[in-house]
């Protein structure tokens, strides 16, 4: 197959990663780079040897360009996915989706409309840790999915990240910042999630950078940093997620599914490859799964990688819009929950994705 031609709309942290996997796939190939900051694009372009730097708007209707891959912030994630469909291209994004869900679905039936594929972030779940989970859960090891538990606690970001405000605003917090990994993960092992019924809170409505250059800078908190959410599955399991900014220690596990017949240990969703462990009904310890080679270091683009193959063959793409968005869907039903006091009932529903085995790239 020819690769896909690639075109990255910003070049800031996490544009590094992406641009180093990418250029090692062969099923795609970053022909074009734009940022607002046009600099920025330049050097990352110098450095990687990509003859061509942009605009954002000349990128998008840029003719050699198939799929824009849009690393920009949150709140300018849905305005470029939405542009990057009517003008024609597929697009994957980052995480978040979009800050809110009728953005979302705006920008899903635009490409249902356009007869483009869209993709989005985490593409986590297809490592080899939460894959060697998704293939014990198949295999039948801990029976019948009972329950599970996920916990991402932290004091936040002002201490290390250079420019923390966002992460404070509506649309951030720990839900929309770390949320995507965990129930990503959790619909990949689990299935589709029905309602949720949450608490939420803001311990400190203000806080203080830490980190330079802005240290000492107060920033005001408009969203909810510790929220603790029940999620019940479609298939009845019950799940339990807490996402926290508000917690200094804790010895809590990533992620754990329990089943009929035994527990899962899984690796952190923010990561590719991780530990596995297994504990069954008799066993008198937990015991370690094997987990695959492949994709165990950081793979981000491996979605990409997926979205450019099922292009080619026309099946549908692992780490989609629709799977992007029901976890938009969760997180925006997490915090609405909180604020309201009742429980949400989801309004999307996306099929569990299949397992990467057996496809010509799984073994890398
Ligand atoms: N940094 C990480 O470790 C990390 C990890 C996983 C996911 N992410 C996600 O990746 C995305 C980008 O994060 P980052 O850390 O690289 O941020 P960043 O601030 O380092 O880079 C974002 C870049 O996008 C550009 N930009 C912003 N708005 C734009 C617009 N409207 N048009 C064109 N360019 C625009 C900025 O100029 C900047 O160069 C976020 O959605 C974040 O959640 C980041």
């Amino acid at each position: 197959m020819d690769p896909l031609r690639v075109g990255v709309i910003g070049c800031g942290n996490i544009s590094g990663i992406y641009l180093d996997n990418l250029a090692a796939y062969p099923e795609t190939e970053v022909v074009a780079l734009a940022d607002l900051d046009l600099d920025r694009a330049a050097i990352v372009a110098t450095a990687r040897g990509i003859g061509r730097v942009l605009t954002p708007e000349q990128l998008l209707n840029d003719e050699a360009v198939d799929l824009v891959l849009n690393l920009t912030v949150p709140k300018a994630h849905a305005e470029i996915n939405l542009a990057a469909v009517e003008a024609g291209k597929h697009v994957y994004t980052e995480k978040p989706f979009a800050l809110t869900t009728r953005e979302g679905r705006m920008v899903l039936e635009a490409a249902r409309r356009n007869g483009r594929f869209v993709g989005g972030a985490p593409d986590t779940f297809l490592g080899a840790g939460i894959q060697a989970c998704v293939d014990a859960i198949d295999q039948g090891l801990i029976g019948d999915v009972v329950a599970a538990n996920a916990f991402m606690m932290c004091h936040g970001h002002e201490s290390w990240h250079p420019s923390p405000e966002f992460y404070y605003e509506v649309g951030g917090g720990p839900m929309f910042d770390m949320g995507p990994y965990y129930l990503t993960a959790l619909v990949a092992l689990i299935g589709p999630i029905r309602s949720v019924q949450a608490m939420t809170r803001i311990t400190f409505p203000e806080r203080t950078i830490t980190s330079e250059p802005k240290q000492g800078q107060k920033v005001p908190v408009e969203t909810p940093t510790h929220l603790a959410a029940l999620l019940e599955f479609e298939n009845g399991a019950i799940g339990q997620i807490t996402t926290s900014f508000d917690i200094w220690h804790h010895t809590m596990p990533h992620l754990e599914i329990y089943g009929t017949e035994g527990s899962l240990r899984v690796p952190d969703p923010n990561g590719f490859g991780g530990e596995v462990w297994v504990r069954r009904a008799g066993d008198a310890e937990w015991n370690p799964v094997q987990i695959g080679q492949a994709y165990s270091q950081n793979s981000r683009g491996l979605g990409v990688r997926d979205m450019a193959y099922a292009l080619c063959v026309g099946r549908a793409v692992r780490a989609g819009g629709e799977l992007a968005y029901h976890v938009l869907d969760a997180m925006e039903a997490v915090v609405r929950s909180g604020e309201r006091g009742e429980r949400v009932t989801l309004e999307s529903w996306v099929e569990r994705p299949a397992r990467l085995a057996g496809e010509p790239f799984a073994n890398g």
